[in-house]
């Protein structure tokens, strides 16, 4: 995690570095900091806390002139958040300054190296070490020695460098890490990610692994690892600007839950035509979609969650045995995978290190590998062999909201594709299910006209300290994605379980008052689900039920009701998610949490 930015141009460089880690705050905020060549040589100005800290530091820029700077917002991994751990980390000699994402994964043994050669370190992270050791090394060509640096180090990286004997240059690298160069006219910039430069230029290159840029006001270099001179494809950036702006909602989040009726709709939308379901945009043939006898999915958090409705879908429409895991878990559990087995890896940002790390795992045992990714050209798009876009744009609140719907929504798309192709469904079946796929936008759009429902149940309990929330088969999965959702944001504890587990231990947490949310709208198991109902109402707890609006006979046991409309079965996770999204948002909201940037977390988790 952890957001970079860079920039060189004729304007004053540090309100452009603000901006841009404004833009990037989403990727870490424990402390940020910049580097700038001004009249007085190279300077930094670092702190730890949130970004306001360092601009109040820099008097918004006053406080610090030059035209040529690197900035940083962090999310800390080696050293706690401090002013001396905040990037960028300076060379001993004060000649490198470093801004990093990623992980130096061998930096101790590379810190004691150098620490026996005489080198001092003054912080605790692996960054510094990538400093030091570009003085250290340092022979008069600075390409030679950023070549010679990667060499040494392991893990991952996205790097900005800038180098006092070369007070007009800004130099960039990436291994695993996210990093694009923004190219625009007199000026050029480094970015974690395209909302950071999209005010200043829609023109970028992305770099691969171990390329290295030379910026300069007047242009960039491109060069291998080599040092070979590369020609790299400019990219135009078509997203509308307001997209990455709040747009008159408090928080991005909210913002979000309410872009999900169009999001949906434009995933959807162009795949389905004359009654089928065409995903010109992978390869796969029907040839080869008989000869999978299993679909692994693997991703993590939310996406992990979408992973586990799909689990439901796939084996229920598809009768193919899957298995879903956790990134993080799948990596180290020597999964049996061969070449008949379809890998399905999930990712919003395409960055995850985990789920990265499964795809390559997936890779080497000879899968083939389909991603459902939302930001385009992002790593796991490119390793995949085939990738199916979110069209979601850009998400910008911690909290994931519209990728997890448009990621229900891709895999409802491939399970129709895959049943029709392999011949599952009647004519009659697919039509139904494609006219419930092209219904859900306009039902969450009616749901969302409804919060003030939500609004007003989370007012009665946004100061419980716990919340269950139970659900079966596709409920089930609908409650690990609300329990998380809720958490993140509000810090409340909860937990989500398979509401036939309850009595195998969980019960025994429910006393008076306890907060339970019943999900109950898979009709197949809406008695069962009355009886767990009815078993907890019995211990004393407050029920909230979510059910389909058919289903009024829930009101009769239970404290509050939500009811969404009626779908597919297993479709109904992209409307039961809705009250679930907003219950969190307004608890967290009512508690005066910090919504879009929750403690601790990151958007994109670019680090084991
Ligand atoms: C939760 C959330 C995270 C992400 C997870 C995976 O709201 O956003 O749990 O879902 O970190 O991220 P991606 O989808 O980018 O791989």
């Amino acid at each position: 995690m952890c957001g970079i930015v860079g920039y060189i141009g004729n304007d004053q460089a540090v309100p452009v570095l603000l901006q841009g880690l404004e833009k990037l705050e989403y990727r870490g905020y424990d402390s940020a900091g910049v580097a700038v060549f001004s009249e007085d040589g190279l300077k930094v100005v670092k702190s730890k806390g949130r970004l306001r800290v360092l601009s109040d530091l820099l008097d918004g820029g006053k406080a610090l002139t030059g035209t040529l700077g690197i900035g940083h917002t962090r999310w800390a991994t080696h050293g706690a958040p401090s002013d001396v751990n905040s990037h960028p980390q300076v060379s001993e000699g004060g000649r490198f300054a470093v801004v990093h994402n990623g992980i130096i994964e061998n930096y101790l043994y590379l810190k004691q190296h150098l620490m026996r050669r005489g080198v001092q370190f003054v912080s605790e992270t692996d960054t510094e070490v990538v400093a030091q050791m570009l003085e250290y090394y340092d022979k008069g060509d600075i390409l030679e020695t950023i070549e010679k640096v990667i060499s040494k180090v392991e893990g991952s990286y996205a790097l900005g460098i800038i180098n006092a004997d070369h007070p007009d240059c800004i130099y960039a690298v990436r291994k695993d890490s996210p990093l694009i160069i923004g190219i625009g006219q007199g000026e050029n910039f480094i970015a974690s990610d395209i909302p950071a430069i999209l005010s200043k230029t829609r023109e970028i290159c992305r770099l691969k692994d171990n390329e290295i840029a030379e910026l300069t006001r007047d242009g960039v270099k491109f060069y291998n690892a080599d040092g070979e001179p590369v020609e790299k494809e400019i990219e135009h950036i078509e997203w509308d600007i307001e997209a990455a702006e709040k747009g008159g909602f408090e928080h991005f989040m909210m913002k979000e839950i309410f872009e999900q009726p169009k999001a949906v709709r434009d995933t959807i939308t162009p795949r389905i035509r004359n009654g089928h379901i065409v995903l010109d945009d992978i390869t796969l043939t029907a040839e080869e979609l008989r000869r999978f006898t299993k679909i692994n999915i693997v991703a993590c958090g939310t996406a992990y969650h979408v992973g586990v409705v799909a689990k439901y879908a796939f084996e229920e429409l598809l009768r193919i045995p899957v298995e879903v895991d956790v990134a993080s878990e799948f990596r180290y559990r020597d999964p049996i995978l061969n070449e008949n087995t379809l890998m399905i890896i999930i990712s919003q940002s395409g960055e995850t290190a985990d789920t990265l790390a499964a795809l390559r795992e997936a890779k080497r045992a000879g899968c083939r590998v389909l991603s459902v990714v939302n930001v385009v050209g992002s790593t796991i798009a490119t390793e995949s062999d085939d990738v199916l876009y979110t069209w979601a744009g850009p998400e910008i609140s911690v909290a994931s909201t519209k990728a997890y719907s448009t990621q229900l929504a891709v895999i409802y798309l491939l399970a129709l594709y895959i049943g029709e192709q392999l011949g599952k469904f009647t004519q009659e079946q697919l039509s139904a299910y494609i006219a419930a796929l092209e219904k859900l936008p306009e039902q969450i759009d009616e749901m969302l006209k409804h919060k003030e429902n939500i609004q007003f149940f989370a007012s009665k309990y946004f100061n419980a300290s716990d919340m269950y929330f139970i659900g079966r088969n596709v409920d089930y999965a609908a409650s690990l994605e609300a329990s998380l959702k809720l958490k993140e944001i509000s810090y409340i504890h909860s937990e989500a379980y398979a509401a036939g587990e309850l009595k195998h231990g969980p019960i025994s947490l429910i006393e008076d008052g306890t907060l339970v949310i019943a999900l109950a709208t898979d009709a197949r198991l809406f008695d069962k689900m009355m009886s767990n109902i009815k078993e907890v109402k019995a211990r004393g707890a407050v029920v909230l039920g979510v059910a389909t609006e058919d289903k009024k006979e829930i009101a009769g046991q239970t404290d509050m009701v939500f009811y969404i409309p009626k779908t597919a079965s297993f479709m109904l996770p992209s409307l039961s998610v809705i009250p679930m999204q907003l219950f969190a948002y307004y608890v967290a909201s009512m508690k005066g949490c910090d919504i879009d940037k929750p403690r601790n977390l990151a958007k994109s988790v670019t680090v084991e």
